[in-house]
């Protein structure tokens, strides 16, 4: 398998992959073929502006991006798909993946997946945009594995670009590893594309997940990237980063991504609330005592010194 023939995906993470950390990211690392936007929903008659404008062309500057979208029913996909055909988008991704309680409850995301038959609503409504590629993003099923079963005929019989797979249940949440057993049951029935995607943090589990499964089209990375952002350059140029190169990059990247967000927050209260969570995934293996001062500074001034200090003793 050669390196250039796998793409390389970076998974949506609502709160964290928005689009300055996906323009930045791009920037500052590479390694990823194509970004995908945690997902645009339809609710109470509207689209928030802050999931518009995070797809907006004017505020994205990676090459490839698949804006998400979030949909129970034909109704939702119709009005989310106006707003990504008026952004020229020529892609858009099916979230069956999502599962937070409040998306799945409105058979949102996962809470799709025991019901065939408004999945089938789904895959119908997308017939009326010829122009679009349509990618779907999924789980094995809301809380039994076997849910896909009744799913992937539908898939199968729909015009798709790709599918994307993360081998556990919704209602797992994170519990449990990812099932590759039922990943492999999968990709031997799937007639479109496959990317795997789930818990991947190094290049010898990407190496292994290639070996175990030749004809995947790619990997989507989630939160590996996030504890990792180098993690998709270092397997395309298969080249190991130093702990000291890492915490460059890093640095370089927090500071970017903090010159532009800073403006945008007012306050204390508002930059940490945006900038502490990173780093409850940026560099697992750093020292405990730095992650420590960094998540327990109670101001801008100490949380950036907190950072310089940790990213110095990297
Ligand atoms: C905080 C958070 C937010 C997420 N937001 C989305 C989302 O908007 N759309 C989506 O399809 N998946 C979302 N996911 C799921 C991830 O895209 C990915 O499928 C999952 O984390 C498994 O991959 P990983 O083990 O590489 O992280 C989210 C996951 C997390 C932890």
């Amino acid at each position: 398998m050669v390196q250039g023939d796998i793409k390389i995906f970076a998974a949506p993470l609502q709160g964290f992959t928005e689009a300055v950390w996906r323009n930045i990211h791009c920037e500052v690392f590479g390694g990823i073929d194509c970004y995908v936007t945690p997902f645009l929903r339809y609710e109470h008659g509207c689209i928030r502006n802050k999931d518009i404008r995070d797809i907006e062309r004017k505020n994205n500057t990676v090459p490839h991006l698949i804006p998400q979208i979030i949909a129970a029913n034909p109704e939702e996909l119709a009005s989310l798909m106006e707003l990504i055909a008026s952004e020229g988008y020529t892609e858009a991704d099916i979230n069956m993946g999502c599962s937070f309680a409040l998306q799945v409850r409105k058979y949102h995301g996962a809470g799709l997946l025991p019901h065939p038959d408004k999945v089938a609503a789904i895959m119908n409504a997308t017939r009326q945009y010829p122009d679009i590629k349509f990618s779907v993003k999924m789980r094995l099923g809301w809380e039994d594995k076997h849910e896909w079963h009744n799913i992937l005929p539908i898939l199968n019989e729909t015009k798709l670009s790709h599918i994307t797979l993360h081998p556990r249940l919704g209602s797992e949440q994170y519990l449990n590893a990812a099932d590759i057993q039922e990943f492999a049951h999968f990709y031997e029935k799937c007639k479109h594309p496959l990317v795997y995607n789930g818990d991947i943090t190094t290049i010898k589990q990407i190496e292994d997940i290639l070996h175990q499964f030749p004809n995947l089209h790619g990997l989507m990375l989630g939160r590996g990237l996030l504890a990792d952002p180098t993690l998709g350059i270092a397997y395309k140029q298969q080249h190991t980063f130093t702990n000291r190169e890492k915490a460059a990059l890093i640095a370089t990247f927090h500071n970017k991504l903090y010159q532009t967000l800073s403006p945008r927050l007012q306050g204390n209260t508002q930059q940490l609330n945006k900038l502490k969570p990173y780093w409850e995934y940026l560099l697992p293996d750093m020292d405990k005592r730095s992650r420590k001062a960094i998540k327990k500074s109670t101001t801008v001034e100490k949380y950036l010194a907190a950072v310089n200090n940790a990213l110095s003793n990297y």
